[in-house]
């Protein structure tokens, strides 16, 4: 017998009716975490999946253009450099010469930044150290949802307001700011939103941030495919007020998102308590990561390497532009996105896209209806389609497979 079993007489006096225990219950979800729903788009991505399917649904980027050899040989070197330093626990704001490589290749002059791992959770870290539960924020009417789940995950309301070709409506939202509302944050993306492929012109940019020092909101602008323009030069930057504006690049458009790495920069003390908050997440974003993304952004192939995604996707883009009209003629409205992943179809508002993605589904095509972006408005005529991973062919294929399955009312 061992030193820890109980004598047989004390376990039977355990086991006697009055004294058993009740079967150990699993633990209830915390009020929060009951409230999270699945991303519609993450449980759709299984059904992409299957063979044969076409996928114009998951925002992803395409995985034959990751210059996979080029960052296999910057992470053998970095390791036998650096190893030691980069295997062990970093600072938690991220490594000081990336994050200095990362100010001057976004374009952030001197802002400080913070290292986070991929511009995701940056979203999250913020509604976490602004948003109390029930404050507003200002979002688009049709929205990432990643961005709506981490607003609701904290409690915050998002207020969508409409999209145009020019972005955002920031002419309805000075209506509303002069007639009382009050947010804490105002969510874009300037530059080729998801869903909507919207841009934000540098007026209603520069609009913004003057209602938001005005009225005392915080302006993020989320700007993870931004380098991806097709059409024109480099998006510009637009004057804003240092004190109310908080910028998220992301790395996962351009190289790989599997490495996960994005920044936050703005105001000091907003830094500070994301970087007091990140703590309790994950201690650091890998700083092997970190050094591999560094050393790619500088490498003599990386400007070629973006040509490359911008050619690639920019045909894609208008293979599912011409694909779009060819087969469904007046009965979609597109606008031509000038950048990013996503073309946004508008069948009107008889068709229920979700309803199609059933029929689609059976036909070997998948995307994603606009239900799944809904902020207070009836979004079910949309569909979100995304051009970055099919070839030329499969999107021609797919887009007729789309309209033999598809039931316009
Ligand atoms: C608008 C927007 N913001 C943030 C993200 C998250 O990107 P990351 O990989 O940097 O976390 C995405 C990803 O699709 C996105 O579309």
């Amino acid at each position: 017998m061992s030193a820890e079993s109980p004598p047989a007489e004390s376990t039977s006096r355990l086991l006697t009716p009055a004294t058993r225990l009740t079967p150990p219950q699993i633990p209830a979800l915390s009020d929060r975490a009951s409230t999270l729903g699945s991303s519609a788009i993450r449980d759709l991505l299984a059904q992409a999946a299957q063979p044969g399917m076409i996928s114009l649904a998951g925002g992803l980027p395409n995985p034959d253009l990751f210059p996979v050899h080029q960052l296999a040989e910057i992470a053998a070197d970095a390791l036998r450099r650096d190893g030691r330093q980069l295997l062990q626990y970093g600072l938690t704001g991220g490594q000081p010469e990336t994050k200095d490589v990362l100010r001057e290749h976004f374009g952030l002059g001197d802002q400080q930044l913070v290292i986070t791992t991929g511009s995701q959770q940056g979203l999250d870290l913020l509604a976490r150290i602004l948003l109390n539960p029930g404050d507003q924020v200002v979002t688009s009417d049709s929205e990432y949802l990643g961005t709506l789940q981490a607003l609701s995950a904290h409690g915050a309301v998002a207020v969508g307001f409409p999209v145009h070709k020019d972005g955002l409506d920031v002419a309805a939202l000075e209506d509303r700011l002069a007639a009382g509302f009050r947010p804490k944050v105002a969510y874009v993306v300037p530059h080729f939103h998801n869903p909507t492929g919207a841009t934000l012109s540098p007026e209603r940019r520069k609009q913004l941030h003057a209602l938001s020092s005005r009225y005392g909101f915080v302006v993020i602008e989320d700007d993870p495919y931004r380098e991806l323009f097709y059409d024109s030069n480099p998006p510009t930057e637009v004057d804003a007020d240092a004190d109310w504006t908080i910028r998220l690049r992301s790395t996962s458009k351009t190289l790989a998102p599997g490495l996960r790495i994005g920044v936050v920069s703005g105001p000091r003390r907003i830094l500070d308590a994301v970087t007091i908050a990140k703590q309790s997440c994950d201690l650091h974003t890998s700083s092997l990561n970190q050094a591999i993304i560094a050393a790619a952004v500088q490498a003599p192939w990386f400007d070629e390497h973006l040509d490359l995604l911008r050619s690639n996707y920019g045909k894609k883009r208008s293979a599912m532009l011409g694909a779009l009209s060819a087969a469904f003629g007046d009965e979609v409205k597109v606008a031509k996105p000038a950048g990013g992943m996503f073309v946004w179809a508008d069948f009107g508002s008889n068709v229920d896209t979700a309803d199609w993605l059933k029929d689609a589904l059976g036909a070997g095509v998948c995307f994603v209806p606009g239900s799944a972006f809904e902020v207070g408005r009836d979004l079910s005529g949309y569909m979100r389609l995304s051009f970055s991973t099919a070839t030329v062919d499969g999107i021609t294929e797919g887009v007729a497979r789309l309209a033999k399955s598809a039931r316009l009312g």
